[in-house]
């Protein structure tokens, strides 16, 4: 086991826009995270992860980049990201930083460039195409965010790829120039102090030459096919990650972890394994991808616990000491996770103490969304036009098109998986837009605001908030939870998820009610409880209890060191 400060410690994600605002314009900003410092010092947390803060038109909120080098305006200026940086170092916690190089902005002075005539010297930084023999897109692609991936340039009569909004056109990673600039200006971010970065789509960088059309039988409703198979972790995305490795990471003491979806673990070795030099962790998205319907996330469906133990068990199996995993729910892009894999309603608290109890116990580093730590829910706007994030937005404009979905479904899938869920203020205390700006706020604030915020979590001793600042404190005093390998116990039911933990001469079990009604655990009888000393539960336990039978209550949570 060869020891991290990067595996040892927790990370807090902040999604700056709905953070905390500092002057009241209604968008969160960097001087509004200096003043939550404090908090987040209480809290326990030791790496911030923060979303795209640079300057951008904010087509997909960041995520479009129109100059790595400097600060988005609304969010602050380089002062205040340097007096930020300062603040965090000062008080232990490390900043990591977006990373979007798969796709800049189509305002960013390159694609300007490249876009102005057929032989600018920038031409080559993006992927241009001329229109196929019937005079239409190059290939038959659809873009994440709804429609073709390619977008017609009617002055130079050629199109560009874009994987997501036409306003994000695709990096050209095969020049060798792009890749230069690209590792000069994380070299620049490096200098300045930051501790590393998370990727963005960073398997998506490499694409099959001749960039082929997915087959027939794919294409949809809306004409398009996805074409997954010729960019996901692509013919060379193993190769340019060793380099900018080589070039970058190397020299720095830094953290670096991949988005990466449709990966296997066999992939995730590939990219994390220690001996492949390239990054030390990745986001995979199987378990998160659980119950998918006929279109996808917009229409969710039931899945069995068995599956989700499947998925885990395979990840923590295949990198155990080799590799290492990211342990998430939820993120900007995702619903709140105590909506989607626990109970909202009655059962919110010990839920959303279960589900951390489990992420928080696997072998891997684990990362908390804003608002996570305080048990946040899923949004229910009433319509679409509530809504702010592309994705849902673009995918209302397709389905009035297609007819695949009526309005009234879509809204109904938005409410369970849309990544607005996610992207509503953090819920502060229970003063109007809860605490979060003095102004109008950019989204909707959750209207459950008055009951579910931070000041209350924090005057409540048995509250969401204090359960995870013991379950942080835990794992700084135990090294078994970061290191500790992972063994499935009663592998079939549905219900209970239980697992051991060794370390050496250490071991622990897990058990956990994935559940909202009761249910009977029973030990297997190779694990001896006789000496077993209970460390945390989400609820009150009697110590007389009996320890080979227990009859655990709706989402119970408790780990022995046995
Ligand atoms: C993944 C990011 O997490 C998401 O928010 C964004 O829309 C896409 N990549 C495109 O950059």
């Amino acid at each position: 086991m060869e020891r991290k400060w990067w595996k040892e410690g927790v990370v807090y994600q902040i999604y700056p826009r709905s953070f905390y605002d500092s002057n009241g314009d209604g968008i969160g900003d960097l001087k509004g995270i200096i003043a939550k410092i404090p908090y987040l010092k209480e809290l326990g947390i030791d790496i911030i992860w923060l979303n795209p803060i640079y300057a951008s038109p904010n087509d997909d909120n960041g995520y479009d980049i129109s100059d790595y080098r400097s600060i988005l305006k609304e969010f602050g200026s380089m002062q205040d990201f340097e007096k930020l940086l300062n603040a965090l170092h000062q008080a232990g916690i490390k900043l990591i930083m977006d990373l979007v190089v798969n796709h800049s902005s189509d305002e960013h002075p390159w694609f300007i460039e490249s876009k102005s005539s057929k032989t600018s010297p920038y031409r080559d930084y993006y992927i241009w195409r001329k229109p196929n023999e019937e005079g239409k897109e190059p290939n038959n692609w659809r873009s994440v965010f709804s429609g073709s991936a390619w977008q017609l340039d009617e002055q130079t009569g050629e199109y560009y790829l874009h994987l997501f909004s036409k306003k994000q056109p695709d990096l050209n990673w095969e020049n060798e120039k792009v890749r230069k600039e690209v590792y000069d200006m994380m070299t620049w971010w490096f200098e300045k102090g930051i501790d590393g970065f998370r990727m963005d789509v960073i398997n998506f960088i490499s694409k099959v030459d001749g960039l082929p059309s997915a087959s027939e039988d794919k294409v949809g409703a809306d004409g398009y096919a996805w074409g997954g198979e010729y960019f996901v972790t692509g013919p060379r995305v193993h190769q340019y990650l060793q380099e900018m490795n080589k070039e970058v990471l190397s020299k720095y003491d830094i953290m670096t972890v991949g988005e990466t979806g449709d990966v296997s673990p066999e992939d995730g070795m590939m990219f994390t394994g220690s001996d492949r030099d390239e990054l030390n962790m990745i986001f995979q998205f199987e378990h998160v991808n659980l119950g998918q319907g006929k279109e996808g996330k917009w229409t969710p469906e039931p899945y069995r616990l068995t599956e989700l133990k499947t998925i885990m068990d395979k990840w923590q199996k295949k990198l155990h000491g080799k590799g290492w995993n990211s342990l998430y729910f939820t993120n900007h892009d995702q619903p709140r996770q105590v909506s989607k894999f626990g109970n909202d309603t009655i059962h919110r608290k010990e839920s959303a103490k279960m589900l951390a109890t489990y992420l928080h116990t696997l072998e891997g580093t684990p990362y908390i969304y804003q608002g996570e730590e305080i048990g946040m829910t899923n949004v229910q706007f009433e319509s679409l036009d509530q809504y702010k994030d592309l994705e849902i937005l673009n995918k209302w404009e397709e389905i009035k098109h297609t007819g695949t979905l009526t309005e009234e479904e879509l809204l109904k899938g938005v409410h369970i998986n849309g990544r607005d869920n996610a992207r509503t203020p953090m819920q502060w205390d229970e003063s109007p837009n809860a605490g979060f700006t003095t102004g109008e706020p950019w989204i909707g604030v959750n209207p459950n605001y008055k009951m579910i915020n931070v000041d209350e979590s924090i005057k409540d001793t048995d509250s969401v908030f204090h359960y995870y600042k013991k379950l942080l404190q835990l794992r700084k005093e135990h090294l078994i939870m970061p290191y500790g390998k992972y063994q499935l116990v009663l592998e079939d039911h549905e219900q209970i998820y239980a697992y051991t933990k060794t370390l050496e001469d250490e071991k622990w079990i897990v058990i956990l009610n994935f559940g909202d009604t009761e249910v009977l655990f029973e030990m297997p009888l190779d694990i001896q409880m006789k000496n077993a000393k209970l460390i945390l539960a989400n609820y009150v336990t009697d110590e007389r209890d009996n320890l080979d039978k227990i009859m655990l209550k709706p989402y119970e949570a408790r780990i022995y060191a046995l």
